[in-house]
Protein backbone atom coordinates (compact mmCIF):
# COMPACT_ATOMS: atom_id res chain seq x y z
CA UNK A 1 0.00 0.00 0.00
CA UNK A 2 1.44 3.29 -1.00
CA UNK A 3 2.57 5.24 2.07
CA UNK A 4 -0.28 8.34 1.35
CA UNK A 5 -2.87 6.09 1.44
CA UNK A 6 -1.94 4.46 4.82
CA UNK A 7 -1.42 7.81 6.38
CA UNK A 8 -4.03 10.22 4.82
CA UNK A 9 -3.04 12.48 2.08
CA UNK A 10 -2.79 15.90 4.76
CA UNK A 11 -0.14 13.65 7.07
CA UNK A 12 1.60 12.64 3.89
CA UNK A 13 1.80 16.42 2.83
CA UNK A 14 3.04 17.50 5.42
CA UNK A 15 5.51 14.30 6.51
CA UNK A 16 6.69 15.52 2.72
CA UNK A 17 7.32 18.76 3.91
CA UNK A 18 9.13 17.81 7.10
CA UNK A 19 11.10 15.26 5.05
CA UNK A 20 12.15 17.89 2.00
CA UNK A 21 13.26 20.70 4.76
CA UNK A 22 15.33 18.23 6.68
CA UNK A 23 16.94 17.48 3.14
CA UNK A 24 17.65 20.81 2.58
CA UNK A 25 19.40 21.91 5.71
CA UNK A 26 21.06 18.65 7.14
CA UNK A 27 23.79 18.28 3.66
CA UNK A 28 24.94 22.26 4.18
CA UNK A 29 28.16 21.83 6.33
CA UNK A 30 28.88 25.65 7.07
CA UNK A 31 32.41 25.79 6.33
CA UNK A 32 33.30 28.70 8.96
CA UNK A 33 31.98 25.69 11.71
CA UNK A 34 33.63 23.05 13.40
CA UNK A 35 36.96 23.27 11.63
CA UNK A 36 40.71 22.89 11.74
CA UNK A 37 43.10 25.28 10.12
CA UNK A 38 45.65 23.77 7.55
CA UNK A 39 48.58 24.66 9.71
CA UNK A 40 51.83 22.52 11.12
CA UNK A 41 50.47 20.12 13.94
CA UNK A 42 46.58 20.49 13.40
CA UNK A 43 44.17 17.31 12.67
CA UNK A 44 42.62 17.61 8.96
CA UNK A 45 39.20 17.47 11.04
CA UNK A 46 37.89 17.86 14.79
CA UNK A 47 37.12 14.89 16.54
CA UNK A 48 36.87 13.52 20.35
CA UNK A 49 40.62 12.84 21.79
CA UNK A 50 40.24 11.08 25.10
CA UNK A 51 43.56 11.78 25.88
CA UNK A 52 43.87 15.87 25.80
CA UNK A 53 46.90 16.57 28.52
CA UNK A 54 46.34 18.76 31.70
CA UNK A 55 45.42 22.67 30.23
CA UNK A 56 44.39 21.20 26.85
CA UNK A 57 42.20 18.72 28.42
CA UNK A 58 38.76 21.09 28.17
CA UNK A 59 38.78 20.40 24.29
CA UNK A 60 38.65 16.49 24.54
CA UNK A 61 35.23 16.18 23.36
CA UNK A 62 36.03 17.96 20.23
CA UNK A 63 39.23 18.84 19.02
CA UNK A 64 41.70 19.84 16.44
CA UNK A 65 45.15 18.88 18.55
CA UNK A 66 46.16 15.40 19.61
CA UNK A 67 46.94 14.06 22.66
CA UNK A 68 50.71 14.51 21.66
CA UNK A 69 50.06 17.48 20.74
CA UNK A 70 48.41 18.86 23.72
CA UNK A 71 50.98 17.43 25.83
CA UNK A 72 54.28 18.96 23.87
CA UNK A 73 51.95 22.06 24.21
CA UNK A 74 53.02 21.59 28.19
CA UNK A 75 57.04 21.13 27.48
CA UNK A 76 59.80 24.35 27.90
CA UNK A 77 61.00 23.82 24.55
CA UNK A 78 58.76 21.18 22.95
CA UNK A 79 59.25 20.35 19.34
CA UNK A 80 55.99 21.77 17.85
CA UNK A 81 57.77 24.89 17.88
CA UNK A 82 61.03 24.58 19.53
CA UNK A 83 59.96 27.87 20.92
CA UNK A 84 62.40 29.45 24.13
CA UNK A 85 59.39 30.54 26.40
CA UNK A 86 62.56 31.62 28.76
CA UNK A 87 64.28 33.77 26.89
CA UNK A 88 64.79 36.57 29.15
CA UNK A 89 65.23 34.15 32.01
CA UNK A 90 63.05 31.73 33.46
CA UNK A 91 59.51 32.61 32.80
CA UNK A 92 57.16 32.45 35.98
CA UNK A 93 54.72 29.65 36.17
CA UNK A 94 51.87 31.79 36.64
CA UNK A 95 52.81 33.76 33.08
CA UNK A 96 53.73 30.35 31.64
CA UNK A 97 50.36 28.84 32.14
CA UNK A 98 48.84 31.80 29.72
CA UNK A 99 51.06 31.01 26.91
CA UNK A 100 50.20 26.90 27.64
CA UNK A 101 46.53 27.88 27.06
CA UNK A 102 47.04 30.09 24.50
CA UNK A 103 48.87 26.90 22.71
CA UNK A 104 45.86 24.65 23.68
CA UNK A 105 43.36 26.98 22.26
CA UNK A 106 45.51 27.53 19.33
CA UNK A 107 46.09 23.75 18.46
CA UNK A 108 42.98 22.13 19.57
CA UNK A 109 40.06 24.59 19.39
CA UNK A 110 37.63 23.62 16.14
CA UNK A 111 35.99 26.87 16.79
CA UNK A 112 38.01 29.93 15.44
CA UNK A 113 37.18 29.01 11.65
CA UNK A 114 35.34 32.62 11.38
CA UNK A 115 39.17 33.91 11.87
CA UNK A 116 41.15 31.72 9.93
CA UNK A 117 42.98 33.80 6.37
CA UNK A 118 45.77 32.52 4.55
CA UNK A 119 49.39 32.35 5.62
CA UNK A 120 51.90 33.39 3.44
CA UNK A 121 54.74 31.52 5.31
CA UNK A 122 56.73 28.34 4.41
CA UNK A 123 54.97 26.64 7.64
CA UNK A 124 51.74 26.71 7.10
CA UNK A 125 48.90 27.60 5.01
CA UNK A 126 46.21 29.01 7.38
CA UNK A 127 46.69 31.33 10.25
CA UNK A 128 43.92 32.85 12.68
CA UNK A 129 43.93 37.10 12.38
CA UNK A 130 41.58 38.97 14.63
CA UNK A 131 40.12 36.27 16.89
CA UNK A 132 38.26 38.46 19.69
CA UNK A 133 39.35 37.27 22.76
CA UNK A 134 37.26 37.94 25.99
CA UNK A 135 38.98 41.32 27.99
CA UNK A 136 39.12 39.04 31.46
CA UNK A 137 41.73 36.40 29.76
CA UNK A 138 43.47 39.45 28.12
CA UNK A 139 43.38 41.17 31.47
CA UNK A 140 44.45 38.15 33.20
CA UNK A 141 47.13 37.14 30.69
CA UNK A 142 48.51 40.38 31.08
CA UNK A 143 48.63 40.76 35.07
CA UNK A 144 50.24 37.62 35.31
CA UNK A 145 53.00 38.39 32.93
CA UNK A 146 53.00 42.02 33.85
CA UNK A 147 56.81 41.30 35.67
CA UNK A 148 58.11 38.89 33.21
CA UNK A 149 60.83 39.73 31.46
CA UNK A 150 60.85 39.53 27.04
CA UNK A 151 62.77 41.81 24.64
CA UNK A 152 60.45 42.01 21.89
CA UNK A 153 57.02 42.52 21.38
CA UNK A 154 56.29 40.40 17.90
CA UNK A 155 57.32 36.82 19.08
CA UNK A 156 56.36 35.63 15.50
CA UNK A 157 59.14 37.29 13.61
CA UNK A 158 63.01 38.87 14.16
CA UNK A 159 64.70 35.98 17.06
CA UNK A 160 68.19 35.43 16.46
CA UNK A 161 67.94 31.71 15.71
CA UNK A 162 71.28 30.65 15.31
CA UNK A 163 71.25 28.21 18.26
CA UNK A 164 68.35 26.33 17.00
CA UNK A 165 66.02 27.97 19.63
CA UNK A 166 65.12 31.66 19.57
CA UNK A 167 67.16 33.92 20.99
CA UNK A 168 67.10 38.16 21.87
CA UNK A 169 68.11 39.87 18.53
CA UNK A 170 71.30 41.64 19.36
CA UNK A 171 70.97 45.12 20.79
CA UNK A 172 67.37 44.24 22.10
CA UNK A 173 67.16 44.33 26.10
CA UNK A 174 64.96 42.32 28.57
CA UNK A 175 62.36 44.32 30.35
CA UNK A 176 59.29 43.75 32.05
CA UNK A 177 55.81 43.12 30.06
CA UNK A 178 54.77 46.14 31.25
CA UNK A 179 57.22 48.30 29.69
CA UNK A 180 56.90 46.15 26.55
CA UNK A 181 53.34 45.63 25.94
CA UNK A 182 51.53 48.65 28.42
CA UNK A 183 48.16 47.38 28.42
CA UNK A 184 46.63 44.35 28.28
CA UNK A 185 46.00 44.99 24.05
CA UNK A 186 48.97 45.58 23.44
CA UNK A 187 50.11 42.09 24.81
CA UNK A 188 47.32 39.96 23.18
CA UNK A 189 47.38 41.76 19.53
CA UNK A 190 50.94 42.58 19.13
CA UNK A 191 52.45 39.46 20.35
CA UNK A 192 51.41 36.76 18.03
CA UNK A 193 50.95 39.64 15.13
CA UNK A 194 47.19 40.39 15.27
CA UNK A 195 46.09 36.58 15.58
CA UNK A 196 43.89 38.09 18.47
CA UNK A 197 42.37 41.09 18.53
CA UNK A 198 41.25 43.29 22.69
CA UNK A 199 37.72 42.07 22.91
CA UNK A 200 35.89 44.68 25.05
CA UNK A 201 33.10 41.48 25.69
CA UNK A 202 33.11 39.68 28.59
CA UNK A 203 33.41 35.84 29.03
CA UNK A 204 30.36 34.33 29.29
CA UNK A 205 29.03 37.00 26.54
CA UNK A 206 28.61 34.49 23.91
CA UNK A 207 30.36 37.50 21.89
CA UNK A 208 34.06 37.13 22.71
CA UNK A 209 36.45 33.96 22.42
CA UNK A 210 37.56 32.39 25.82
CA UNK A 211 40.99 31.10 26.34
CA UNK A 212 40.02 29.11 29.46
CA UNK A 213 36.75 27.81 30.11
CA UNK A 214 35.44 24.78 32.35
CA UNK A 215 33.78 22.17 30.17
CA UNK A 216 31.59 20.76 32.05
CA UNK A 217 29.06 23.40 30.70
CA UNK A 218 30.33 22.25 27.23
CA UNK A 219 32.48 24.63 25.03
CA UNK A 220 31.16 28.30 25.18
CA UNK A 221 33.23 29.36 21.94
CA UNK A 222 30.68 27.14 19.44
CA UNK A 223 28.59 29.53 19.88
CA UNK A 224 30.92 32.62 19.29
CA UNK A 225 31.94 30.85 15.74
CA UNK A 226 27.88 30.63 15.02
CA UNK A 227 27.16 34.21 15.95
CA UNK A 228 30.26 35.56 13.89
CA UNK A 229 30.15 33.32 11.39
CA UNK A 230 26.49 34.60 10.42
CA UNK A 231 27.19 38.02 10.93
CA UNK A 232 29.83 37.94 8.57
CA UNK A 233 27.75 36.03 6.35
CA UNK A 234 24.95 38.71 6.72
CA UNK A 235 27.26 41.89 6.50
CA UNK A 236 28.72 40.39 3.22
CA UNK A 237 25.16 40.20 1.95
CA UNK A 238 24.36 43.28 2.72
CA UNK A 239 27.26 44.51 1.09
CA UNK A 240 26.24 42.85 -2.15
CA UNK A 241 23.00 44.30 -1.41
CA UNK A 242 24.36 47.93 -1.43
CA UNK A 243 26.30 48.05 -4.23
CA UNK A 244 27.09 44.78 -6.01
CA UNK A 245 25.38 44.71 -9.92
CA UNK A 246 24.65 40.96 -10.95
CA UNK A 247 27.83 40.10 -12.37
CA UNK A 248 30.04 40.68 -9.19
CA UNK A 249 26.96 38.82 -7.24
CA UNK A 250 27.91 35.78 -8.96
CA UNK A 251 31.49 36.24 -8.13
CA UNK A 252 30.83 36.55 -4.89
CA UNK A 253 28.97 33.32 -4.86
CA UNK A 254 31.91 31.47 -5.59
CA UNK A 255 33.18 29.39 -2.71
CA UNK A 256 36.75 31.75 -1.16
CA UNK A 257 40.01 31.23 -3.33
CA UNK A 258 41.79 29.75 -0.14
CA UNK A 259 39.35 26.52 -0.26
CA UNK A 260 40.32 26.05 -4.21
CA UNK A 261 43.94 26.50 -3.58
CA UNK A 262 44.20 23.95 -0.61
CA UNK A 263 43.96 21.11 -2.66
CA UNK A 264 47.35 22.29 -4.78
CA UNK A 265 49.19 23.40 -1.38
CA UNK A 266 51.25 20.67 -0.41
CA UNK A 267 53.70 20.80 -3.43
CA UNK A 268 54.58 24.51 -2.14
CA UNK A 269 55.62 23.23 1.58
CA UNK A 270 58.99 21.77 2.53
CA UNK A 271 58.80 19.57 5.10
CA UNK A 272 60.64 19.13 8.16
CA UNK A 273 60.25 21.43 11.32
CA UNK A 274 60.65 25.51 11.39
CA UNK A 275 62.30 27.42 13.83
CA UNK A 276 59.15 29.44 14.34
CA UNK A 277 57.03 30.72 16.86
CA UNK A 278 53.76 29.29 17.66
CA UNK A 279 50.58 30.71 16.24
C1 LIG B 1 55.20 13.44 20.03
O1 LIG B 1 55.61 13.07 18.73
C2 LIG B 1 56.93 13.47 18.40
C3 LIG B 1 57.17 13.18 16.93
O2 LIG B 1 56.75 11.91 16.59
C4 LIG B 1 57.90 12.77 19.32
O3 LIG B 1 59.22 13.16 19.02
C5 LIG B 1 57.57 13.15 20.77
O4 LIG B 1 58.39 12.44 21.67
C6 LIG B 1 56.10 12.85 21.08
N1 LIG B 1 55.80 13.40 22.39
C7 LIG B 1 55.08 12.76 23.30
C8 LIG B 1 54.87 13.47 24.59
O5 LIG B 1 54.62 11.65 23.12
Amino acid sequence: MALGLALGPALARALGLALLAAGAVAPVKDPLLNVCMDAKHHKSRPGPEGQLYEQCSPWKDNACCTANTSSEAHKDQSYLYNFNWNHCGVMPPKCKRHFIQDTCLYECSPNLGPWIQQADSSWRRERILHVPLCREDCEQWWEDCRDALTCKENWHQGWNWATGRNRCPWGSMCRPFSQVFPRPKDLCEKIWSNSFRYSPEPRGSGRCIQMWFDPARGNPNAAVAKYYAWRKRSSAAEGEEDAAPESARAVRARPPPVLLLLPLAPVLLPGGSQPWGSL
